[in-house]
């Protein structure tokens, strides 16, 4: 049951040391990508996401320090949906682990606007409780709303993610994707401002993803204040981001708008596909 604490309430992060530096998003190009760009600017911007040379590395039996992130640095700003992507192991999940408080990095310093919440990729440890409204009002037991409230704010996090009509439906009856619908009401419903996503759809057929991916695109889309960062691999999904951030090897390779991005991974991938036919 406590599960379901770790994927919805917020968690700490340490003190922001920064909130707002003047900047604008970089635009990806081919040229060689330095972490500072996305830290020059010349336009004010608040931003809900920001790590700066983040640096991570795991302890095992075998391995005293493995290194994961590589001075990481990104920025997302307020009311936006972004992706994360690279190839697997490249520190993706760490990355969103620091942000949403779960790890701690070992040098850096991170700012990620409150509440937030972090979703998993695993449907079934989205929802615990029998209904759909039950689950949503789940987590604001912990708050002294009158009952007119939660049943208003359970209402508006089911508008956001299209599923109105399923208010009294069973969980058990639900689909992943519609799960997963539910799961992200529960954050809206908390007023959760940032909204850290681990590749939601990765078990989910072509109708449960987009259904997921809308309900994710209207959240924002509907509030000023929800940004949300969504982990994936299908470089179909960039259609709906407002930028991205790909990764290799625990370092930020290119930060800036989702159609360069998209371009840059492309060229990557023929690139290396001539590359083993050669
Ligand atoms: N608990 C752990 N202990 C030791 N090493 C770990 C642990 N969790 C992850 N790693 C290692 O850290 C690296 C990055 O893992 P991470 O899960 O962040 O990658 P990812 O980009 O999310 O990959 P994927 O696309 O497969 O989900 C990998 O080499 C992984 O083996
Ligand atoms: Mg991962």
């Amino acid at each position: 049951m406590n599960l379901l604490c770790l994927t919805r309430f917020p968690e700490r992060v340490l003190a922001p040391v920064y909130v707002t530096v003047p900047t604008t998003t970089a635009t990806a190009t081919s040229r060689e990508y330095s972490p500072l760009d996305i830290f020059r600017s010349n336009k004010a911007q608040n931003f809900a996401i920001e790590g700066r040379n983040l640096k991570f590395s795991f302890t095992t039996r075998q391995t005293q320090d493995a290194p994961v992130l590589r001075d990481c640095s990104i920025r997302i700003p307020c009311g936006q949906f972004w992706m994360l992507l690279g190839p697997n192991g490249c520190g993706k999940s760490t990355l969103l682990k620091i942000l949403a408080g779960l790890l701690t990095p070992t040098s850096g310093t991170v700012y990620v606007n409150e509440p937030k919440s972090f979703v998993f990729q695993n449907p079934d440890h989205q929802v615990v409780m029998p209904t759909v409204d039950a689950d949503v009002a789940f987590g604001l037991g912990k708050i002294n709303f009158t009952n007119d409230e939660v049943r208003s704010r359970v209402s508006r996090a089911l508008h956001a993610v299209g599923l109105s009509d399923y208010m009294k439906r069973s969980v058990q009856t639900l689909s992943g994707g519609q799960k997963q619908r539910v799961a992200i009401a529960g954050a809206l419903a908390e007023a959760c401002k940032v909204l850290l996503l681990d590749e939601l759809t990765t078990f989910l057929d072509e109708t449960d993803q987009v259904g997921v991916i809308k309900a994710v695109r209207n959240s924002v889309d509907t509030s000023t204040e929800v940004t949300a960062l969504w982990v994936t691999h299908r470089l179909e999904e960039l259609h709906y981001a407002d930028g991205a951030i790909y990764m290799e090897d625990g370092k930020v390779v290119m930060h800036g708008d989702a159609a360069s991005i998209r371009s840059f991974i492309e060229s990557r991938q023929s690139a290396y596909i001539n590359q083993i036919n050669s």
